[in-house]
């Protein structure tokens, strides 16, 4: 198993560019399923989480055309099978954002559950109450969703909290739904718009992705589009804060400001300088950084998926910060590696306290999954000595290339078996 190997203390320096969004190009690839017209995508990550999207799809009986870096070019015209099978769901639960595009197109999906994850129990009981309300019958039995649905019709449905990939599940399927879907209390995350972009370039009508409340107006047979997927803001973010920890002036290329406003503002807060030029933020590492306290929320609040990153940020800071994690119950998995390389941390129930600085030292550590990998990555940067971080496949399946984007701007870090 892969293991990447760092030497820490080495200021990092130069620009570093943002790929696609993997949370933006998961429900992308997932939207060809509503057409048997070609769709092709650009700007996709080189991530594993968009291969296993790419398998799920050619088993279905989709073509898959790559047509170079980060395009592809999927058509799916018969289906050579309705189900997105175990082996390819447990490595990515994100694989469940093809029910609903394949009941509303198919008429039939058989998609296994996910279950449990490393971060978090993580049912999908709002995508299937949602898509029983526009009238599909559902079945669970043997470890698969099991949905039928002769022709899905609109419903309003207001969702109980905010879900993203619940909500992008439900929206792709009202495209093709009859009548007019409303959904209520939705996630407003930009990866959500970024889909609906797509699908009104399908030919779908809806309105009001990116706030809380959204209308789709279904029915009308989708055709094929081309479409660049956005920039990826938690990547931008981890190498924000990858800056603000042992950089000297890094540029982060490439990212959409306005979709990390929540995380700018903290940084600032702690005493970081973020320049914006254009599609370039120039990260300034303060003399001193502040401890800031922290919650995630959902959309325009501070991303969960930042959190751990923040929190190796935190450890360098003066004053104690606490950091209150709201999205998922078991997101701390990163805290005991953290407490190995020396940093002082107390948890109590979903918030963490941390107090620094404290001088981190090197350590063999263990990544649980994708950003506690970031954060240990981020850790092992600013830490005396050498740190090797195993199970680096967790980090791959959302990072393009973290380590040779790293070495590029000066970092000590390869990957060894
Ligand atoms: C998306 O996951 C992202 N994944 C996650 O990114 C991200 O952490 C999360 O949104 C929150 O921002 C993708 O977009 C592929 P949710 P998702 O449904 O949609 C509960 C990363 O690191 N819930 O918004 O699965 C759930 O357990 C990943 O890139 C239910 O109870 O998250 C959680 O506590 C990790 N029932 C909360 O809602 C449901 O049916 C929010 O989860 C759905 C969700």
């Amino acid at each position: 198993m892969d293991k990447l190997r760092i030497a820490g203390g080495r200021f990092l320096k130069g620009r570093v560019a943002v790929a696609g969004a993997k949370n933006a190009a998961l429900p992308a690839l997932a939207a060809t399923l509503l057409t048997d017209d070609a769709v092709e995508l650009t700007n996709l990550p080189r991530v594993r989480d968009v291969r296993t999207m790419l398998r799920v799809l050619e088993q279905l009986g989709a073509t898959v055309n790559e047509t170079g870096a980060g395009a592809a070019t999927v058509r799916v015209g018969r289906l050579q099978s309705f189900e997105a099978p175990y082996d390819l769901v447990k490595t990515m639960r994100a694989s469940v954002l093809v029910l609903g595009p394949l009941v509303a197109r198919h008429g039939r999906a058989r998609v296994s559950l996910p279950g449990g994850c490393a971060i978090g129990e993580r049912p999908i009981n709002l995508h299937i109450d949602g898509l029983q309300k526009m009238g599909a019958d559902i079945t669970i039995e043997h470890g698969y969703v099991e949905a039928k649905a002769k022709r899905l019709r609109g419903a309003s449905i207001t969702f109980p909290f905010k879900t993203v990939t619940g909500t992008e599940n439900l929206m792709m399927a009202a495209t093709l739904a009859e009548g007019t879907t409303r959904l209520g209390h939705c996630a407003c995350e930009p990866e959500i718009v970024d889909l609906a972009e797509l699908l009104v370039s399908m030919g779908a009508v809806i309105h009001g992705a990116g706030t809380e409340d959204i209308v789709i107006e279904g029915g009308q047979p989708l055709r094929g589009a081309r479409h660049r997927v956005i920039p990826d803001r938690i990547e931008a973010g981890t190498y924000l804060c990858a800056g603000a920890l042992i950089g000297d002036g890094i540029e982060v290329v490439g990212a959409r400001a306005d979709h990390l406003e929540a995380a700018l503002t903290q940084l600032a807060a702690c005493g970081v300088v973020i320049e914006r030029t254009g599609e370039v933020l120039r990260v300034l590492r303060p003399e001193r950084l502040v401890a800031r306290d922290l919650r995630t929320s959902p959309h325009p609040g501070f991303p969960t998926d930042m959190q751990a990153q923040y929190m190796a940020l935190m450890t360098q800071a003066s004053g104690t910060a606490l950091i209150a994690e709201t999205i998922f119950e078991r997101r701390f998995m990163h805290v005991g590696e953290l407490q190995r390389m020396g940093a002082n941390i107390r948890i109590d129930g979903r918030s963490a306290a941390v107090t620094g600085p404290t001088r981190l030292t090197g350590a063999q550590v263990m990544a649980t999954d994708l950003r506690a990998s970031a954060c240990l990555v981020l850790a092992g940067l600013a830490a005396d000595g050498v740190t090797v971080v195993d199970r680096a496949y967790h980090l791959d399946r959302g990072y393009e290339s973290m380590e040779t984007k790293l070495g590029a701007l000066g970092a000590s870090i390869e990957r060894i078996r």
